[in-house]
């Protein structure tokens, strides 16, 4: 990666993974796989939890946001729910997002990434004021990519993997990061019908038609929206539980990282 004027003292940037994905595709699962297979390849890595709402990790958070916030207290304290309360964590902890940027950026030449682990309600980080901040503190500073998880098994249907696409596609719109699709389960079914639906935009119009529900102009002009989306983003399968597909997860991260840091971001 290039290293811009003013930033001589880093040798390297630690290219920072934002995992995010609808609850219960396997963010956490993915998260633990990730880092155990770091510490397997002798990667160094350093984790992020911004969930101020999940009971236990399965992995040591270096940065955990349950430090600095306590969920249930902000509830309380501001009478909220259990989203707002999450939300409003969140918002405390971006004010703060400059120090966690530092802390990063000191060990910036020990690390090779960063995972960061996102709030299982999708959008709270997605469509919210801190979420866009925390991307950008991230994105301004180190090459940062988005791994959005999806749960393969759930998304075999057409209509409902379009519906997911076409979240996929918002995210890549909001955050105007990488995006790797990082399809999640393969061990209970194979994302191969995904590849060939992303490939071959007649084989999906042909999977859509046969779903009679659906206007077929309608779902033939979101999927030629879709055929474009594609064309942004790398895909891999993995199982989280099996631990398969992840090297190449980390290949996708890497030239994603590369790609967008010299395209859009030489000045870092
Ligand atoms: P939230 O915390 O609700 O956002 O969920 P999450 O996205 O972090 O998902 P989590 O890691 O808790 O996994 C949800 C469920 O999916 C658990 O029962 C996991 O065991 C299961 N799971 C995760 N990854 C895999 C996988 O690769 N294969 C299979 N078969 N199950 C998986």
């Amino acid at each position: 990666l290039s290293i811009g004027p003013g930033r001589t003292n880093f040798k390297k940037k630690p290219v920072i993974i934002i995992v995010i994905g609808m609850a219960g595709t396997g963010k956490t699962t993915l998260m633990h796989r990730l880092v155990c297979d770091m510490q397997a390849s002798n990667k160094r890595g350093y984790v992020v939890n911004l969930d101020p709402a999940v009971m236990t990790l399965p992995f040591g958070a270096n940065i955990d946001i349950r430090d600095t916030v306590r969920y249930k207290d902000v509830m309380k304290e501001y009478g909220l729910g259990p989203n707002g309360g999450i939300l409003t964590s969140l918002n405390l902890f971006a004010t703060k997002f400059d120090e966690v940027v530092s802390v990063i950026e000191r060990r910036a030449d020990q690390l090779d990434y960063v995972l960061v682990d996102t709030p299982g309600q999708i959008e709270i980080f997605t469509w919210s004021a801190s979420g866009a901040i925390i991307t950008e503190a991230f994105a301004s500073t180190f090459p940062t990519v988005v791994a959005y998880v999806v749960d393969t098994p759930r998304s075999t249907s057409p209509v409902t993997f379009m519906s997911n696409m076409l979240y996929a596609c918002s995210i890549l719109y909001k955050t105007r990061l990488p995006l790797v699709l990082t399809f999640n389960k393969v061990d209970v079914a194979k994302h191969e019908f995904a590849i060939e639906w992303m490939e071959d935009f007649e084989a999906f119009q042909t999977a859509l038609e046969s779903d009679k529900s659906y206007s077929a102009t309608y779902t033939r002009s979101l999927s030629l929206v879709l055929d474009e989306f594609y064309k942004n983003l790398r895909s891999v399968g993995v199982s989280a539980v099996a631990g398969t597909g992840v090297s190449t997860f980390y290949e996708a991260v890497e030239a994603s990282a590369k790609e967008y840091m010299e395209t859009y971001r030489a000045d870092l």
